[in-house]
């Protein structure tokens, strides 16, 4: 009903729609937004409380992509294999843990940027992208 006012009446019809969007914000939709506030710091807590993912993002998505895809610019100039592929599951914790902390071609060594337990959380999270 609000759009159909046609000319002139389209800017009054639209401040009572913003009128209502108020109400509703402070409404039954204001405690609906203040529990996905909640619901979003308890889950960045949680991953924060795991690192890896965290870690994850900070030294690696740059090349492997965030899903471990090798999707970026650089994945894609260093034809990296995506992360979840057979060829890199196939590779036992102690492999995967041997190639991030000494690195391998042209991927960096690990050893002076992260701590054992940092490495041994992404070896986890790596195994996690399994499909
Ligand atoms: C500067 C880009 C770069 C960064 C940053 C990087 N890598 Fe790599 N990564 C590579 C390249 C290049 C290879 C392929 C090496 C090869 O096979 O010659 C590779 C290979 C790997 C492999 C083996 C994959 C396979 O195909 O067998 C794993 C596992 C891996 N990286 C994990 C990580 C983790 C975990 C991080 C973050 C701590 C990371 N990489 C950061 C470039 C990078």
């Amino acid at each position: 009903m609000v759009n159909q006012a046609g000319g002139g009446q389209t800017g009054l019809s639209k401040g009572g729609q913003l009128q209502k969007d108020r109400r509703f914000l402070r409404g039954r939709g204001g405690q609906r937004f203040s529990a996905l506030i909640l619901l979003t710091l308890l889950l960045s807590l949680l991953a924060f409380a795991d690192g890896a993912s965290e870690t994850y993002k900070a030294r690696c998505s740059a090349c492997h992509g965030v899903t471990g895809a090798g999707d970026t610019m650089i994945g894609k100039n260093l034809k990296l294999r995506s992360l979840a592929s057979t060829g890199v599951q196939s590779q036992s914790d102690e492999e995967l843990f041997v190639i991030i902390t000494r690195g391998k071609g042209k991927m960096p060594a690990f050893d002076k940027k992260l701590s054992q337990d940092q490495i041994h959380g992404l070896v986890r999270h790596i195994h996690s992208l399994k499909k």
